[in-house]
This record gives structure tokens, C-alpha cells and sequence, in this order.
């Protein structure tokens, strides 16, 4: 089956005073119809940018390169007209903070009815009845009552539950939820997107999930793509990227979580060290000033690794992958010496 959404190459920077910000640089990655992505990484990988060149909504500061194939259609030649039709209806996309994308001074359900509105020949009391109905699929107690409230009324669970109604009230074949959960306390997060998943599932959309935190990605995810200063440095099943990790990095983010198969005597260790500067990041693997298994006969700090299959549909980028994987190093990153 074709893919829904094939990202190829996605190149962005951004200009500014100081230089350019590569901000992603390469990235390559395909979304099928009805399955949940995860997108993984620290702050500042590009995750976010990634998200928003999907859309086209990064700042004129930015260039763009690469391909961004929807269905068969290339969004980044399509005009913005066309662009305007694709946000909401075809593609939608969930913040991380509900209140700067629902706007303050209108009711919640007007603003579902809008979004409605603008993409369907429906009239304003069908879009306000459906605005009614979204409120009700996400758990929101009152609906009849909460549609006529503002933002400031809602909770900020409930308040994500609504961007949730709104994000899926012209049902897009594609969701991207970036970081959707990090403003609430953990037990609303996971609520919010058992909430987001189930309905997903329901509706057949494809999810794009973004998030910082591997550990939501457990149980959630079909497929896993992490990102590393603004490259993927591993993809695959949710599966083999926890169970048979074939890069550094991935093994470096599953040993800061706490582990839910009961070894509680297994400490957290992070990572060391900070993400790079994007203004100038490191030659070679971007990694390897953080990477306990960084080697100078290997390459790591002069060749850019290639993102190679290690196992069918499980892609690395790191120049000593198969020696770690053949010797079972990378499962025991994190374990006490
Ligand atoms: N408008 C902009 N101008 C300049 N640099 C930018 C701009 N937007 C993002 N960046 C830079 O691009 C890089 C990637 O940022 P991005 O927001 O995609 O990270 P992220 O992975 O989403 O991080 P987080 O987990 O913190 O949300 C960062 O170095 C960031 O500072
Ligand atoms: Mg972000």
C-alpha cells in the first residue's frame, strides 16, 4: 500500500543574525493510512519544525527543500489556496498549548462550528450541531452547556480534549499532535491521548505523535522515528526500536525511563551532556560528542552516518550499528557496570 504522507529529504533552515539554524536536515519519513507514527526526541531535534513544514506554517525566515508527498500530491509546490483546504480537513494538527491556538474571545463551539463551516456546505446550525456531537466523542460532560463557554471556562484537560473535537471535526485522514499532552499533570495526559488514540482508531485516522517522552510511545505507537539535531537516527516498529535498539541515542533515551516491566532496581541514567547548537552542530555524527561508543577508526567524528536497514523495516544511522547490535552492547547502555 502506497503510503499516505512520504517525506523525503525534508531540509529546513532558518536565517538569522548569527547564521544559519539548521533546523532539519534530511529527514526522511512515510505515515500509512490509519497507523500511529511517533516522532521522538529531545528538544530542539526538529521535531516541531518537521511538524510544521508539513503544513507550511514555519516563518518566512525559513527555507524549505525536499518532498512532502500527500496522497500523491506534492504540498510543497501547492499554493497556498490549496494549502488552506488541506489544514483542518485533510491534514489537522493538535497543539501543545490549547490556549494560543483556540482563540480567547470566542466560545469553544463556535470555533468547531468554524472549522466545520469553512470546509464543509453545511449551515450554521448543522456546524454548531456538530461542534455539540465533537464535544460529546471526547468525553466533555455538558456538551450542550460547555459549547457555549470560552476557553478560560475549560480546564486545561478539557480544553485539550476540545482541540482534540476541533482537530477531528472534518475528519482529516491525518492528525498531528505535537506534544499534545506535556501541559497536563501525567494521569490527564494519559487520559488525553487514550482519548486521541482510541478515536483515531475508531475514525481510521493516521496519527502523527510528537513527543519528547519515549515512554508514551509504549502501547500507543505502531512505528517509531527518532530524531537526533535534526536527523532520523533510527525508525522502525514500536517493537524492535524498544526490544532490539540499533542506535546509541535510542538506547541513551530508553535507559532515562523508568521501566514498567518491574526492574526497579535498574537506575535511570540520562544521557550526558546537552543537544548541540544548530547553528553549528558536529561534524560527522551529530551524536558522537555524547555517544559512550564514539570511535575515531569508525568515522564517527568525520563521516555523517547513512540510516541503513538493520533488520527488516528497522533503519539505523550509526557507523558502528552492526558490531553493537552483533554484540548486544546497546541493550546493556544504562545497566550498572
Ligand atoms: N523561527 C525559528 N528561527 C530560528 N530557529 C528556529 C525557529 N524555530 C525553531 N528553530 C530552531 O530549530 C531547531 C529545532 O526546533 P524545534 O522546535 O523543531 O525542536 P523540537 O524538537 O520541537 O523541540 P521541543 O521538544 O523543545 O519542542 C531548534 O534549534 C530551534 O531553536
Ligand atoms: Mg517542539
Amino acid at each position: 500500500m502506497d503510503p499516505l504522507l512520504d517525506v523525503k529529504g525534508l531540509t529546513v533552515g532558518f536565517g538569522t543574525d548569527d547564521g544559519v539554524v539548521q533546523a532539519v536536515r534530511g529527514v526522511d519519513f512515510e505515515v500509512r493510512s490509519g497507523e500511529i507514527l511517533a516522532i521522538v526526541g529531545e528538544s530542539g531535534s526538529g521535531k516541531s519544525v518537521t511538524a510544521m513544514s508539513l503544513l507550511k506554517l514555519l516563518p518566512p525566515s525559513a527555507t524549505i527543500e525536499g518532498s512532502v508527498d500527500w496522497a500523491g500530491e506534492s504540498l510543497l509546490d501547492a499554493s497556498e489556496q490549496r494549502m488552506q483546504a488541506v489544514r483542518g480537513n485533510e491534514i489537522a494538527m493538535i497543539f501543545q498549548d490549547p490556549l494560543s491556538a483556540l482563540n480567547p474571545v470566542y466560545k469553544v463551539g463556535q470555533q468547531i462550528a468554524e472549522m466545520v463551516h469553512s470546509h464543509r456546505k453545511v449551515s450554521k446550525a448543522d456546524a454548531r450541531a456538530r461542534a455539540v456531537e465533537m464535544l460529546t466523542q471526547v468525553g466533555i460532560p455538558q456538551p450542550e452547556k460547555r459549547v457555549n463557554q470560552f476557553p478560560h471556562e475549560f480546564s486545561g484537560g478539557m480544553r485539550q480534549r476540545a482541540m482534540i473535537a476541533m482537530g477531528l471535526s472534518c475528519e482529516p485522514r491525518l492528525i498531528v499532535a505535537d506534544e499534545p499532552t506535556t501541559a497536563l499533570d501525567v494521569t490527564v495526559q494519559a487520559q488525553v491521548l487514550d482519548l486521541l488514540v482510541d478515536l483515531c482508531h475508531r475514525l481510521s485516522t493516521a496519527v502523527i505523535l510528537i513527543t519528547h517522552d519515549l515512554g508514551v510511545v509504549a502501547g500507543i505507537a505502531d512505528r517509531v522515528t527518532v530524531m537526533y539535531a535534526g536527523r532520523v537516527v533510527e525508525s522502525g516498529s514500536v517493537d524492535d526500536v524498544f526490544d532490539a535498539t540499533a542506535h546509541p541515542y535510542t538506547a541513551g533515551l530508553l535507559s532515562s525511563l523508568p521501566r514498567l516491566d518491574g526492574d526497579v532496581a535498574a537506575p535511570l541514567v540520562p544521557i550526558a551532556g546537552q543537544p548541540p547548537s544548530m547553528l553549528n552542530p558536529p561534524s560527522g555524527c551529530s551524536f558522537h560528542p555524547r555517544c559512550p561508543f564514539a570511535k575515531e577508526e569508525a568515522g564517527c567524528m568525520t563521516i555523517v552516518p547513512t540510516l541503513d536497514e538493520r533488520r527488516p523495516g528497522q533503519l539505523s544511522a550509526c557507523h558502528r550499528a552492526p558490531e553493537l547490535i552483533e554484540t548486544g552492547a546497546l541493550l546493556r547502555v544504562g545497566a550498572p557496570a
